[in-house]
């Protein structure tokens, strides 16, 4: 595995591991809802720290099977996660996680106010068995909390040692420069965006990533497979078991004729070369962001570990710049289904 400076000193894989969508189990639990398979996600988690992979993404609210945040299935990954890692060596890894879904039914069970994100950083340590956290990222902007308020108390809890670096996830491009530079103000380590960014889905080549570069931030992007979509399996029609029969959503953003189109010749190019199509969706970005100069990291789901073996092989392959011109052809006839809209940050 290789591994790269990341929006300073911090050296992280080629490759994160995102916990949002772990293995799920066949069973459902009281709620009906589909239990995540403990055991092989635990299994997951370890091989790809087995195979060099440091980096590994959670958030508060993700539960491991569903899409959206419930507050009954809240913190669960996370609980996962720090099974996953018992007895192995904590500073050898490098752990994100994010705060600001709703936690709680109450008025202060969400959000990026103080005191929501001092309880949330302690009980996501508490879930994870760690004593520190080496990114916290602010999941969604808050509107209803001045930022300067947030960024403070995350300056607060570097000051405790329970946070390394922070940074945002999903905020408007145009409050980026201020969220920067009101933390470099306060000597806060503001070091990370983290993104949606695929080759159906470029929209942040355009902001986030000039940005990035002129700010010296790192980059995570999430659903770097257009959550499974760039690995063809949904070619002919939703296989059983995949994320699209029991995530709905997947199948009115992205399974539509001009997409499926796009993605029959992906998958043409990948078979040309003799990979795996989620191979080359990955080597796509990795060599888009050099290409761009910006320290891009794909964060990969798996629901097994083969799939996981087979996209951390991604890291070794090489394009050419005549296959991303052709790859780029290629991007610009999907259509996908999915605006980008931002909540605004309030300043004090
Ligand atoms: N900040 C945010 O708001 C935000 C939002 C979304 C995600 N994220 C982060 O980004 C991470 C990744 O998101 P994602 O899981 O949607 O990413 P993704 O990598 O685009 O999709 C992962 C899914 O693709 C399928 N897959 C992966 N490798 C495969 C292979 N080699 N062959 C066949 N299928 C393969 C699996 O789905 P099947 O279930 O079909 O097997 C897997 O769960 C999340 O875990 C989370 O950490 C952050």
């Amino acid at each position: 595995m290789e591994y790269i400076s990341f929006g300073g000193g911090l050296r992280v894989s080629r490759l994160c591991l995102g916990l949002w969508h772990l293995p799920p189990s066949s069973e459902v639990d009281q709620y009906g809802v589909p239990k995540v398979d403990e055991e092989a996600s635990v299994r997951v988690i370890r091989r790809a720290i087995e195979m060099g992979i440091n980096f590994i993404d959670a958030a508060n609210v993700y539960h491991g099977v569903m899409q959206g945040p419930d507050v009954r299935h809240v913190g669960h990954a996370e609980k996962i996660l720090g099974r996953a890692i018992e007895g192995l060596d904590r500073e050898s890894l490098v752990i994100s996680t994010k705060v600001r879904g709703r936690m709680a039914d109450h008025p202060n069970g969400e959000g990026l106010s103080r005191k929501h994100v001092m309880w949330q950083a302690k009980e996501s340590l508490r879930r994870i068995g760690t004593n520190y956290l080496d990114i916290y990222l602010m999941h969604r902007p808050d509107p209803s909390t001045p930022i300067e308020e947030t960024l403070e108390t995350f300056s607060d809890l570097v000051r405790q040692g329970l946070v390394h670096y922070v940074g945002a996830s999903y905020f408007a491009p145009e409050d980026v420069p201020y969220i920067v530079s009101f933390s470099r103000e306060i000597h806060l380590p503001f070091t990370v965006l983290q993104e949606p960014y695929n080759l159906l889905e470029r929209e942040i080549e355009n902001d986030k990533l000039p940005l990035a570069e002129v700010l010296g931030l790192g980059v995570m992007a999430y659903i770097p497979l257009a959550q499974g979509v760039l690995t063809g399996k949904y070619l002919d029609g939703v296989p059983k078991g995949s994320r699209a029969s029991y995530v709905p959503e997947i199948s009115s953003r992205y399974l539509n004729r001009e997409t499926l189109e796009a993605v029959k010749e992906f998958h043409g190019v990948a078979l040309e070369l003799g990979v795996k199509d989620a191979q080359l969706a990955l080597a796509w970005m990795l060599t888009k962001a050099s290409q761009l100069n910006v320290n891009v990291v794909p964060i990969v789901g798996a629901t097994s570990i083969s799939q996981l073996e087979e996209d951390v092989e991604a890291t070794k392959i090489k394009l050419d710049k005549e296959l991303m011109r052709r790859l780029d052809g290629i991007s610009r006839k999907a259509k996908v289904n999915w605006t980008v809209k931002y909540d605004r940050i309030t300043r004090r």
